[in-house]
This record gives C-alpha cells, sequence and structure tokens, in this order.
C-alpha cells in the first residue's frame, strides 16, 4: 500500500478558539482528515512567548483540544496531543536555532507585529524564534502539508528554508512541506476593523466571535460590526466590513459570495447581520454542546492526549534520532 501523506497543524491555546480559527483552519482539518495520516497539536509552548497566566494556559489548552473534537476532528482517526508532552519538540527546535539566521527571523511580520505591542523590554528570545519551534513541530513528523490560514504564510516560507538549508548541509533528512491555504476564504476579518484578521488577542471582544459565544451575544457582535456608508450590499475590496459578513455567510453555507450578495439586492445591512449571525448560531450550536460535554469529562480528553502523545513520541524520535546522529551527536 502506498504510504499517505502526512499533514500537520496547530493551535496556540491563547484563549478560545475564533470563528477566524474555525472557518480559516479548523473547518478544513475536519474534511481533510480522512485522507491523511494527520497530526493536530495544541502549541502550548507557543503560547509563552508572551505572557500568559498558568491557569489560563491549563484551561485553554484543554479548551482547545475539545474544540478540536467538538468541531469534528475524530481521535480514531487522527492524532491529537498537547505540544510540551513530546519533549522532542523544543530539543529539535533547538538544533534548528543553530542552522536559523538572526536576519531572517528579524524579517518575519508575526514578530514585528506581536513586538511592536509589547515593550521592548518585554520582547523574549522565545518571541523571536518562535518560527523555528514551528518549523521543528512540522519538520518532526515528515510533514508534507500544513493547513494554516493566510497568516501562516510566511512561517512556511521559513520552515521550508530551514528543511531546505539542513538537508543540503547534511543529506536528505527532512521532507519539505507545502502550506495548504484554502483558496476561496483565508482570512476572516475583525468585525470593529475589517482590514485587520479576528483575532482572539485583540482587546476589543466585540471584534472576534468565540466559539463559545452565546446567540445573544453573537446577536449583539454582528449588530455591531463595522461597515461603511455605501448603503448597499456589494461583494468588493472597497466594502471591506460588508465583505467579511459576505465571506462568513459563504463559508458556513457554501453559497458562491456573489449569488449572496445578489439575494440582498434592496435590502439593509441590518438584515445581512442578522442573517449572518443567525447561520453562524446554528452552525455553532452542536459544537458548542459538544464543547459543553467534553469539558465536563476531562477524563476522555486525558486520555485521548495521552494516546495522542504516545502516537506523536514514536513518529518525533525516529526524526529526532536521525538528526542528532547528522549533526554529529554521541548516540547512548
Ligand atoms: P492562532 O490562533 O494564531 O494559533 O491560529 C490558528 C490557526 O487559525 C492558524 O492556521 C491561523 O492561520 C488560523 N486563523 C487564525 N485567525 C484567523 C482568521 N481570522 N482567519 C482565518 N484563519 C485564521
Ligand atoms: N504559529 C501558528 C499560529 O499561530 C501555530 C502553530 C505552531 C502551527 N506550530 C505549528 C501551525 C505547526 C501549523 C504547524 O497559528
Amino acid at each position: 500500500m502506498e504510504k499517505r501523506k502526512v499533514i500537520f497543524s496547530g493551535m496556540q491555546p491563547s484563549g478560545s478558539l475564533t470563528l477566524g480559527n474555525y472557518l480559516g483552519a479548523l473547518k478544513n482539518w475536519v474534511s481533510l482528515q480522512s485522507e491523511y495520516d494527520s497530526y493536530y497539536c495544541v502549541v502550548d509552548m507557543h503560547a509563552i512567548t508572551v505572557p500568559k497566566e498558568p491557569k489560563d494556559l491549563r484551561r485553554n489548552t484543554l479548551e482547545v483540544l475539545a474544540n478540536y473534537i467538538a468541531a469534528g476532528l475524530d481521535p480514531e482517526q487522527v492524532t491529537l496531543f498537547i505540544q510540551s508532552h513530546v519533549p522532542a519538540h523544543a530539543e529539535l527546535a533547538w538544533i534548528l536555532n543553530c542552522f536559523s539566521y538572526y536576519g531572517e527571523l528579524s524579517r518575519m511580520t508575526q514578530f514585528k507585529d506581536k513586538s511592536k505591542k509589547q515593550d521592548s523590554n518585554a520582547i523574549t528570545a522565545g518571541l523571536f524564534t518562535y518560527p523555528v519551534l514551528m518549523a521543528a513541530d512540522i519538520l518532526l513528523y515528515q510533514a508534507d502539508l500544513v493547513p494554516v490560514g493566510e497568516d501562516q504564510r510566511q512561517h512556511l516560507e521559513i520552515t521550508r528554508d530551514i528543511a531546505q538549508r539542513f538537508n543540503n548541509r547534511f543529506s536528505e533528512t527532512f521532507t519539505v512541506p507545502e502550506a495548504y491555504i484554502s483558496k476561496d476564504v483565508a482570512k476572516i476579518m475583525s468585525l470593529q476593523d475589517p482590514n485587520s484578521k479576528m483575532s482572539k488577542s485583540d482587546s476589543n471582544e466585540n471584534a472576534y466571535i468565540l466559539l463559545m459565544d452565546k446567540p445573544d451575544v453573537i446577536r449583539r457582535k454582528f449588530k455591531r460590526s463595522v461597515t461603511d456608508s455605501v448603503g448597499v450590499v456589494n461583494y468588493t475590496d472597497e466594502q471591506p466590513g460588508i465583505k467579511n459578513l459576505i465571506n462568513i455567510y459563504s463559508k458556513i453555507t457554501n453559497k458562491q459570495p456573489e449569488e449572496i450578495a445578489g439575494e440582498y439586492q434592496g435590502k439593509g445591512y441590518a438584515e445581512l447581520k442578522e442573517d449572518v449571525a443567525e447561520v453562524v448560531i446554528e452552525e455553532l450550536k452542536p459544537i458548542q454542546e459538544k464543547i459543553d460535554y467534553l469539558l465536563k469529562n476531562k477524563d476522555y480528553l486525558e486520555k485521548i492526549y495521552i494516546e495522542g502523545a504516545q502516537k506523536a513520541e514514536i513518529a518525533a524520535q525516529k526524526t529526532l534520532r536521525k538528526v542528532k546522529r547528522k549533526v554529529g551527536f554521541i548516540s547512548r
């Protein structure tokens, strides 16, 4: 039998997941799970690159795992695990740090954005080398494909550069992975500023919809979403707020954006906002019920992440052993 291609991806437990995480990434993961050998990780080590309360980190880590399962990832089919449970990630990250350059890391837009938001004395070395840990995550599993949102494209590029550099310096060691970014709507934007992405770390909670938000909260946030003064529903870059609402609608219903815009000719923005809120509420309802159930059944979650780490460990060690031998470490 031909070997199945490998997928690796992960999300940070930096808060509860948003509609952006779900529509931009998680929904794709679910549709890919039966065709690939898949690893989906909760990247808690990435989450501590910015200040994080320990009790929040613990809660969010389990929440993200519950979100993965509730959104439809099947633990029987895919490997679900927590990054810090597999020490090979930290070990490979160190080695790859020694094959990554200050210059290329300085050019990462996510680093530039995140470090701008902090006092320069609070920018950690961890935040700077974040993409190297991400490269280690991916390369350990010899992943062919990495399904992520558009914002991670640059991190995938540096992962490929690091892999190729290592392969050239020694010999073929890592599979050079490809980013898998859904073509239709790769980015869900903030409801308060349609020119920046919807993010759970936004200081304004009206900017994002959380997967766990209650129906009345979802209605309120859409109602307050920022649009424009054109007054006509069009699917165009000139009206980014409306475009984002249509994108959300389209992602959930699988209707074409232009078709949706057509249906709202002669109607006001309020109606579009109300309808988008209702489709989102319907889509999230079964997911929310499952999340509640899972978070009340911590033993089940524990069983999933323990088994997941055991499976991941085997694949990760295979690569790590090879890497250590190539760089010249003595095995014991
Ligand atoms: P993060 O929340 O930054 O850990 O992101 C986890 C995954 O969700 C990554 O693949 C991101 O690219 C994706 N993602 C996060 N926010 C959005 C968004 N607003 N639109 C689309 N994808 C997103
Ligand atoms: N940096 C990614 C994000 O913020 C999360 C991540 C860490 C990741 N390691 C990864 C994504 C490996 C894909 C593969 O979204």
